[in-house]
């Protein structure tokens, strides 16, 4: 679903809120939707800008739902689908997303956030940066891109790629610059499919189009097929020079530190007539739900490889990123073990799991816990694995510069026990026991007092 549309909808239900006062990019966005809870919210006068600006357009599960057109409860199903059974996306000849093309770049035109003092920059975080790989293979992902005015031209910004994901692969076999185009404002359907990891090779905008028709368009100086319905896209290329990238307050509401980054150097813009900016508040509940949800499906798929999986529930406390509660239909012994296994290939910066049983809420932090004092042994259920590829937004992993970093990983079976031994503790004395209901009314009138 494209953004405009979406927003069309979202006024329907009552849910924007509009802010018609005149606001800065600089700090004050930012601080203005953290107070508002990320609610999704447009801001209709940005000093410097004549457009609107978009903002938390992922910051609730109900949003999604509504863009995808299924109930809330319809959403990992639904992705796990796209995800399975991705469809090749119509190429179109015309395209809304180029109605006006720039080749005299200032992107100091463009209302790009800075959000805390500190930063490196302003930052655009809502752009899909989308490559080709040396065997042709089209990659779509977020690339958080840092404003690098003083190189000479306002045309250059420094990317962050995380080592070892597709863009960086790409970007290092290519040698030389790298064609790529980021989409501000894309469709609904590309901007969760670019959150996944499919495997290398998989092309997240067929996910894309297969959650909803995301049709796409050739850009206009670029071998690269883009989502035809965005509302900005740039146009350039990753150089092979670099330039330090950061401090940025990231998903897990620490600083990300500085880095030696390529710049990406934008040779066009191109983008609708009054376009729509989309800004995303990094390590809001936005941030974090579309990085987190997009890799319930992954685990999903993984965890279903070895065993019966229920749900997945990549957790808020855990910046919805490091931590996932999965829910299994427990059939054998090693159902538990394999699927943190699995759950780790699913998702490879997850560094803590915990397993569940089908009667646990994997959405109920309490259940979870309870299941862990009720149903787990630490020398029998737990799984330590030292010196694991994680993620890069882990302040405690070992840090390698270039490389990816490293931590420990750790999983808790907390299902119960295959072979507990009938007695005490009978299998149907793990359940949760509910009193049966009352109403207190009666008993809280006094028998004294006239009617
Ligand atoms: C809002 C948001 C911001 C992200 N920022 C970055 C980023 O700056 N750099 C990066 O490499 N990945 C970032 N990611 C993760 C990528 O989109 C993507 O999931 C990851 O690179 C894996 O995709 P790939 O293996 O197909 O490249 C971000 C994801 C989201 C949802």
């Amino acid at each position: 679903m494209e953004l405009r549309r979406f927003l069309s909808l979202a006024e329907q239900r009552g849910w924007p809120l509009h802010i018609p006062t005149p606001v800065s990019p600089r700090y004050e966005m930012a601080r203005l939707l953290y107070a508002l809870d990320e609610r999704l919210t447009l801001f209709d006068q940005v000093e410097g800008w004549a457009g609107s600006v978009a903002a938390g357009l992922f910051a609730r599960r109900e949003y999604v739902a509504m863009a995808l057109g299924v109930p809330e409860e319809g959403l990992l199903p639904t992705l796990v689908r796209a995800l399975n059974s991705p469809v090749a996306p119509q190429v179109v000849e015309r395209a809304p997303c180029q109605e006006v093309v720039t080749t005299d770049v200032d992107l100091s035109c463009l209302p790009i956030l800075t959000h805390i003092p500190g930063d490196g920059g302003p930052y655009i975080t809502s752009g899909v940066a989308i490559i080709n790989d040396a065997q042709g293979r089209r990659n779509a992902a977020y690339h958080r891109l840092m404003l690098t005015p003083d190189r000479g031209k306002c045309n250059t910004f420094t990317a962050r790629l995380v080592e070892g994901r597709d863009t960086h692969t790409a970007w290092l076999q290519a040698g030389g610059p790298l064609p790529m185009a980021v989409c501000i404002g894309a469709p609904l359907s590309a901007q969760l499919a670019a959150a996944m990891s499919p495997a290398p090779g998989v092309d997240e905008l067929s996910i894309a189009n297969a959650l909803a028709p995301t049709p796409t368009v050739r850009a206009i100086g670029l071998d690269l097929e883009i989502p035809a319905e965005c509302e900005i896209v740039l146009e350039g290329y990753l150089s092979q020079e670099l330039g330090p990238e950061g401090p940025f307050l990231d998903l897990t509401r620490t600083r990300d530190f500085v880095r030696q980054q390529p710049f990406f150097v934008v040779e066009r813009i191109t983008h609708r007539s009054q376009p729509i900016y989309q800004a995303l508040l990094p390590g809001g509940r936005e941030h974090r739900l579309l990085m987190g949800m997009p890799r319930e499906p992954t685990i999903y798929a993984a965890v279903s490889r070895v065993c019966t999986c229920r749900n997945v529930h990549v957790t808020p406390g855990g910046g919805n990123w490091l931590h996932a509660v999965v829910q299994i239909d427990k059939r054998g012994p090693e159902d538990g073990r394999a699927a943190i296994q699995a759950a780790f290939e699913g998702h490879t910066s997850l560094k803590h799991v915990v397993i569940v049983d089908a009667d646990v809420d994997p959405y109920d932090s309490e259940a979870v816990e309870w299941a862990i004092a009720t149903r787990f042994q630490a020398d029998r259920d737990l799984v330590v694995l030292p010196d694991q590829p994680s993620s890069s937004l882990d302040p405690s992993a070992r840090h390698v510069p270039g490389a990816k970093a490293r931590t420990t990983k750790l999983g808790l079976d907390a299902t119960i026990h295959w072979d507990t031994p009938a007695g005490p503790a009978r299998p149907q004395d793990w359940q949760v026991l509910d009193y049966e209901p009352i109403d207190p009314t009666p008993y809280l009138r006094d028998p004294e007092a006239s009617a």
